[in-house]
């Protein structure tokens, strides 16, 4: 029977969350975890989706059936087969969908939405030959993200198709050719983020203080800049300094908390060279930087104090599609 598999990194934000929403530059990184959609040829005359993450199995006896009693919180997977429904008449009957993340990535701010969406087009496009390229791929994860959080910048999906480490503006982006990985200490803040609610948040700030907050994210956009030529040559005291100041700027719009706070403290105290939010804050997890042997001191510390980190590099591959 005809089976597929798509495997799609999960990101961290090196430099310039929030900022990139106003059109300010950033820099994210394709990591080890992240999701897979697998999809395998049945003959049970249904379409079924099995949405690990949440342990759901949803069968559906057509994709009309489908496309009315999808449930309501997962509306992008269900547009997602509508539009390819509709642009390229697949009918999805027979199959059987398994969507999954990797447990740590789910609500922690590395993009377990971005690249599920990514693996799910990628799959659906090999198991259909459909023969989107990634740009395609890529965009068409844009419009489910926007579906999830409203104005997505564009740069989860771009960095959850391509990999590596990208320099984003404004929907273009180029690759960041770093000498070696770069190793990242992730650590989880023990809290849920949520990506809509940091957004609105920031928002909020940048609409009450309109002057301070463009000189402020004018800032974060000369640091992600700077950062640029500081991971070409991958001198990681610089990065840690500029992640440094990248969180200082973060803070004053109200998106760091008391567990960010001490898990920052915790990693500078121990020797890392720097220590900031990664993705939407208020929660999620936090990047430290480091020599491998302080990093790993960080990382004993932090779970002293009851959070969970782990070390992560560069995924340079992007998505990519197996079949058996
Ligand atoms: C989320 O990973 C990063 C944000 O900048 C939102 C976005 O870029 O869409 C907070």
């Amino acid at each position: 029977m005809k089976y597929i598999r798509a495997r799609a990194p999960g990101k961290c934000i090196l430099f310039g969350e929030h900022s990139v929403v106003y059109g300010y530059p950033a820099i994210a990184m394709g990591i080890t975890l992240g999701s897979v959609c697998e999809i395998e040829a049945l003959n049970n005359n249904k379409i079924t989706i099995f949405l690990e993450s949440y342990n759901k199995n949803l069968v559906f006896s057509n994709i009309d059936d489908l496309i009315v009693h999808f449930p309501p919180e997962f509306k992008q997977f269900s547009y997602c087969l509508k539009r390819f429904k509709e642009n390229y008449t697949i009918d999805f009957n027979n199959i059987r969908i398994t969507l999954s993340s990797t447990p740590l990535l789910s609500s922690s701010g590395l993009g377990s939405s971005a690249s599920s969406a990514v693996a799910l087009v990628s799959a659906i496009n090999s198991f259909y030959n459909i023969q989107l390229n990634r740009r395609q791929i890529s965009h068409f994860a844009l419009d489910m993200e926007k579906l999830v959080h409203g104005t997505p910048s564009g740069i989860d999906n771009t960095v959850c198709t391509y990999g590596s480490i990208i320099f984003y503006e404004q929907g273009e982006f180029r690759f960041i050719e770093t000498p070696n990985n770069l190793n990242l200490l992730v650590t989880y803040t023990n809290i849920k983020h949520d990506t809509g609610k940091a957004i609105e948040k920031f928002r909020e700030f940048t609409k009450q203080n309109p002057d301070y907050s463009d000189q402020l994210l004018s800032e974060m956009g000369m640091i992600a800049r700077e950062a640029e030529h500081e991971l070409i040559n991958l001198n990681i005291e610089k990065i840690g300094v500029l992640m440094n100041k990248n969180q200082k700027l973060l803070e004053i719009f109200g998106i760091s908390n008391e567990n960010i706070s001490e898990i920052i403290d915790i990693a500078l105290n121990n020797g890392a060279f720097g220590s900031k939010i990664t993705g939407a804050g208020l929660g999620g997890s936090v990047i430290s930087v480091g020599s491998p042997s302080k990093l790993e001191h960080v990382a004993k510390s932090l779970e002293n104090e009851g959070y969970y980190s782990f070390h992560t590099g560069i995924n340079r591959q992007g998505v990519r599609v197996e079949s058996n």
